[in-house]
């Protein structure tokens, strides 16, 4: 038998729903280049600030059980430099989503159009960043904001629009206004705020204190996300959080997600994680005598 592993996502055409999540692999165009070159169906970019920023001092990340503590701090040549790092990055056939992280309307909104007319084939606005303040999770929590950034962006831009949510009390409501402004896709999850501390030295791991957990330790929360936000607007989800293989993926999109975000596993697993996770699909396509992965989006949803 056989299988369509593609997906259309918000008018993308993915040729199998595997995304580079942002960040995990920094800045470098190469890398990116690299990640679609080992099979993924789309890249995303690390997070863009309208400046430079060199980030936090080391200890930057730190293991812990079940995930990954990361506190980079948002590291990054500026927004500049986006036009030369997707052109190198571009293979064809393969979205490069950019991703932006702007400290207020102003500069999302000249990064987004600018992320349009450098060749982006989307953006994603982080609304969620767990460790850097104004530029994360507080303006993410705000449901108003995001309305007005969203609608403002909305008509400036050609290409699909995500926005990139992280564990809020009212996550519901700010994707409810986002897609009523014309948001065309959620990104859910990114890392959630966390700490260790070193009982040795007695003092926090990271130099900035908190970090934001990844890995299998949030991936039944992202599950529980991404089901949510189905259940209630049927929303086009990138699920993110803790895919480790093609069971976890599968998960999440039976739980309504279109594509899969795949990060701190990429730093056990190295790229060819796609490639695995992709192979597994298949089989269970097979086995399951499912002819089109899309057929399998939000199908808990259905029983
Ligand atoms: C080292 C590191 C850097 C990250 N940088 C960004 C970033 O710049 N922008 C962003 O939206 N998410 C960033 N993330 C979050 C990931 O994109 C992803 O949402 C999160 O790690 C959950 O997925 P995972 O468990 O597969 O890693 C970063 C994660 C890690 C571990």
């Amino acid at each position: 038998m056989t299988v369509d592993l593609g997906v259309y996502l918000s008018g993308l055409r993915l040729r199998n729903p595997t995304i580079l999540a942002s960040g995990i692999l920094g800045d470098k165009a190469q890398l990116l280049r690299r990640a679609s070159e080992s099979g993924f169906g789309a890249v995303t970019t690390k997070s863009f600030t309208y400046n430079p920023r060199e980030g936090y001092k080391t200890p930057i990340v730190a293991e812990v059980k079940a995930g990954l503590l990361n506190a980079v701090g948002l590291a990054n040549p500026g927004y500049k430099m986006m036009r030369k790092i997707i052109s190198e990055a571009r293979i064809n056939g393969v979205p490069i989503i950019v991703s932006l992280a702007g400290s207020n309307i102003d500069e999302f909104h000249r990064m987004a159009i600018y992320a349009d007319e450098s060749g982006a084939d989307a953006v994603e606005l982080n609304l969620s960043c767990p460790h850097v303040e104004k530029m994360g999770m507080e303006i993410g929590q705000d449901p108003n904001y995001v309305a007005r950034l969203v609608g403002d962006i909305k008509g400036s831009i050609t290409i699909p629009l995500f926005i990139k949510i992280g564990l809020t009390d009212n996550y519901m409501e700010v994707v409810g206004r986002a897609l009523d402004k014309g948001a065309d896709g959620v990104t859910a999850i990114n890392t959630i705020r966390a700490m260790a501390i070193d009982i040795y030295a007695k003092k926090p791991i990271l130099s900035n204190i908190y970090g934001g957990l990844s890995g299998p330790a949030i991936h039944p929360i992202a599950i529980r996300i991404t089901y949510d936000l189905y259940s209630e607007y049927r929303a086009t989800i990138i699920g993110t959080g803790g895919v480790e293989d093609c069971k976890d993926a599968l998960e999440f999109i039976l739980a309504g997600a279109t594509a899969i975000g795949i990060g701190t596993s990429i730093s056990k697993k190295g790229l060819n994680i796609a490639k695995d996770i992709v192979r597994g699909i298949r089989k269970y396509m097979e086995n399951e005598g499912v002819k089109k992965l899309e057929d399998l989006i939000g199908y808990v949803h259905k029983n």
